[in-house]
């Protein structure tokens, strides 16, 4: 059976600030942050907008009536959710009116989080080919002011439909997976904010995309030159650029050009996005199967997931006859240009701007913010969330 992605859906918030103008204000050369880190605008959330409400809005527009009813498994990824018992996807469900005969559950593994939503979500197909599971990954990247990781931070969501058949792409059988305890990047239950050991970070990152591929290719007998493309989780663009240079003197010249090309045309999101941690990975592939032109049915995608921690897999897609039919390139597009940019200090301020943690009531406004779905407030320890549309 043909199990893969159907759809894919995204969403960050309207506001942004430029790197080149917080890396003035940070005392640093503009081109570390442009070029050293690859990073060209960061996406700043406004306190309207939590993991929640990211997930909600960029599932909204990919599900029509059918797909409500047949959704029987939703899986939400993130690793900035707002509870440690109920599941964010629980929120998601209720705001998006999807059936309530469903499974609903929120999963975590650092930025592997949406990997494993979809590698169960596939299990869950092979099951019951006649459903559809909706795989979230939703986060807000919070380092600090002033830190080493804040050039790093950023927010937004990835939505897929898993389905039989799938119009976009086929998801492959042989994956190589890999896990071990490793103290790169974590975050307490008492913190808002990430701790993370950044030279280690990246270290781990490249050696365990050097093992996954090695057992990849000893699996299934694949090499590059069998690949298009292959898209990385991108924690910033340049990260997965210098995991494929270690790499790439496997390739002909030619297989090289064509990977390193379309490593430039998949960071075109996120380098104005920034980290959406889970939904990293998802984001550079959106970009790659929008905005690359001349990709053709059958070829084959890599996909290389890395969560800190640390679990990281590589596993492999194949296009579908007429899947860019099937994507919402001009609504993304439009969401990206109508963004506005906020000054180093108005983001400062935002930054800053956080929920009551004493019970106490507070109502946000939400006319400010363009997105359909909204946190409206918290009272007595409770979000409070608003679909526009209904
Ligand atoms: N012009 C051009 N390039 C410049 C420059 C200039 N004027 N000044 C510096 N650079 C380059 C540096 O040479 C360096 O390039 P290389 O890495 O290719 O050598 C790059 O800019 C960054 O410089 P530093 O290494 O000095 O930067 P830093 O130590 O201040 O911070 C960071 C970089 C470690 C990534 C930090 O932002 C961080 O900790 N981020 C969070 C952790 C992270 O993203 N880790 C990635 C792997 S973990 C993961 O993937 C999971 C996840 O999502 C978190």
């Amino acid at each position: 059976m043909k199990i893969g992605i159907d759809k894919l859906g995204f969403y960050t918030p309207h506001l942004y600030v430029d790197m080149n103008k917080l890396a003035e204000a940070r005392n640093v050369e503009p081109e570390k942050f442009t070029i050293g880190i690859g990073q060209e605008k960061m996406a700043v959330p406004p306190v309207t907008q939590d993991a929640v409400t990211l997930a909600a809005n960029a599932a909204l527009d990919i599900l029509d009536e059918t797909d409500k009813e047949k959704i029987d498994f939703v899986i939400f990824g993130t690793e900035s959710g707002i509870d440690h018992s109920k599941s964010a996807g629980v929120y998601v469900h209720q705001l998006l009116g999807l059936n309530p005969e469903a499974r609903t559950i929120e999963v975590k593994q650092a930025c592997y989080g949406a990997t494993a939503a979809i590698q169960m979500a596939k299990g869950h197909i092979a099951l019951h080919p006649e459903s559809k599971v909706l795989v979230l990954g939703s986060d807000i990247a919070r380092y600090g002011l002033n830190t080493a990781g804040e050039a790093t931070q950023g927010a937004g969501a990835v939505a897929l439909v898993i389905s039989a058949d799938p119009k976009v792409m086929v998801l492959e059988e042989k994956s190589a997976y890999l896990t071990a305890d490793i103290m790169d990047f974590w975050r307490p239950v008492y913190s808002d904010i990430a701790f993370v050991d950044g030279k280690l970070s990246n270290e781990q990152y490249i050696s365990f995309f050097g093992k996954v591929w090695e057992q990849y290719k000893e699996k299934t007998g694949l090499e590059l030159k069998d690949f298009e493309a292959i898209c990385y989780h991108m924690p910033y663009t340049k990260m997965g650029l210098k995991a494929l240079r270690t790499v790439l003197d496997e390739a002909s010249v030619e297989d090289q050009e064509r990977l390193l090309a379309n490593y430039e045309i998949s960071k075109g999101y996120n380098k104005n996005i920034g980290n959406i941690y889970t939904g990293s990975l998802y984001l550079s592939l959106l970009a790659l199967l929008e905005q690359k032109d001349d990709m053709v049915a059958g070829a084959r995608i890599g996909l290389f997931s890395y969560g800190s921690g640390a679990v990281g897999e590589f596993f492999t897609s194949i296009l579908q006859p007429g899947y860019k039919d099937h994507l919402n390139i001009k609504q993304h597009a439009d969401l990206l240009s109508a963004r506005r940019e906020v000054s180093v200090s108005e983001y400062e301020e935002i930054f800053e701007e956080t929920l009551p943690i004493d019970g106490s009531t507070m109502e946000l406004d939400i006319d400010k913010d363009p997105a359909e779905i909204c946190l409206t407030g918290i009272t007595d320890n409770m979000r409070q969330y608003v679909n526009k549309r209904n």
